[in-house]
């Protein structure tokens, strides 16, 4: 097909993005154009983001204790410790890491993601897993910081840092690999941003962090939309066709100093026992701490990220039983054939590039 044909195909998709969580500069003239992001429409879709995120949870909100809401609304990110009994998370670690399971692998620098998707057969042998994700404080909890009811796509994930002598990139299949060469360069190291809307991602570590293993670290309060943060989604707008990469796909990275100015604190790493969970507004800054010696650490991962512009919590296809635990192989193949139309038409089961992790 000729490519202006194609070019005319993609419009009605890049026009229809704009109300979605396409967050791409990049990819969609349209949100990457700096004559409509002067006229605010970066800033529009952020504001607009939030707001419907508060609706959202406020309906939500019963599902969660009071305290749990205190300290997501002081942090963006609740920390629960001691999820599992002792004998039961035992028990579910051996079930889940006592077999093997197709896994798909990434690198980036010198870590390797490998990731497990959490399926009806991983289910059936573990069934204190099961019995986890359907206990009333994981489900009120997870669907409050998502703003939805939308059952989230679970993993069981690998991080294998100072892993040497990597030479490509190699990407989850099926998943739009982007084929960039690798270097020592983890852009999971940078500070950032996820999106420029809030979205809900979760590690239950099933096995000790510490300091040195490079843990998850969060920027507490980074999550709120304030008017510096605005102003900061502004102007990067604004630059973003001329950011680095991961940037101008609309995972904005940014330094201490910038974090400072905005009065935000530096980020706290998660070194805490395995057992704990925590559960985070990945529009609140966050990295990948710099591990120092070579470690290995796996967790039970969980996403959730639905279009942020919805006004119900509710009516997910996706979260129909029997479907739940099915869809993120069906997306991914979906997927791997629709983006070539624009990447706007299935939204990603699992983050499709190295900005989102
Ligand atoms: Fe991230």
């Amino acid at each position: 097909m000729p490519a202006p044909f194609l070019t005319l195909l993609r419009w009605p998709l890049w026009i229809a993005a704009v109300g979605t969580g396409a967050k791409s500069f990049a990819d969609n003239p349209l949100l990457g154009s700096r004559r409509l992001n002067r006229w605010g429409l970066h800033r529009l879709r952020v504001r607009a983001a939030g707001a419907m995120t508060r609706w959202r949870r406020g309906r939500l909100a019963a599902g969660l204790s009071r305290e749990d809401r205190a300290a997501f609304e002081r942090q963006g990110y609740v920390e629960w410790p001691n999820v599992l009994p002792a004998d039961a998370f035992e028990r579910m670690r051996d079930a889940i890491l006592g077999q093997a399971w197709p896994a798909r692998d990434m690198a980036q620098g010198h870590t390797i993601t490998r990731r497990i998707h959490v399926d009806p057969a991983m289910l059936r042998a573990a069934p204190d897993l099961a019995a986890l994700l359907r206990h009333p404080r994981w489900r009120g909890l997870l669907r409050y910081v998502a703003g939805s009811k939308a059952e989230p796509l679970y993993y069981i994930q690998t991080i294998l840092t100072h892993h040497e002598g990597l030479t490509h990139h190699q990407d989850f299949p099926h998943d739009g690999g982007t084929g960039a060469a690798a270097d020592a360069y983890d852009p999971q190291n940078d500070i950032h941003a996820d999106a420029f809307h809030p979205s809900m991602k979760a590690w239950l570590f099933l096995t000790d962090v510490a300091l040195e293993d490079g843990p998850l670290t969060y920027a507490a309060g980074s999550h709120r939309l304030t008017p510096q943060r605005l102003a900061w989604e502004h102007e990067r707008a604004l630059a973003a066709p001329g950011l680095d990469p991961l940037s101008a796909r609309g995972s904005f990275r940014l330094t201490p100093d910038e974090l400072a100015a905005m009065g935000l604190p530096q980020p706290t790493p998660f070194a805490v026992p395995a057992n704990t969970l925590v559960v985070a507004d990945t529009f609140g800054f966050h990295a990948r701490g710099h591990a120092t010696r070579p470690s290995v650490r796996v967790e039970l991962w969980a996403y959730a990220r639905r279009n942020p512009f919805l006004p119900w919590t509710g009516l997910h296809l996706g979260s129909l039983p029997g479907l739940a635990h099915r869809r993120a192989d069906i997306l991914w193949w979906l997927r791997a054939r629709l983006t070539r139309f624009g990447g706007l038409v299935i939204p990603p089961t699992t983050p499709k590039r190295p900005d989102d992790r």
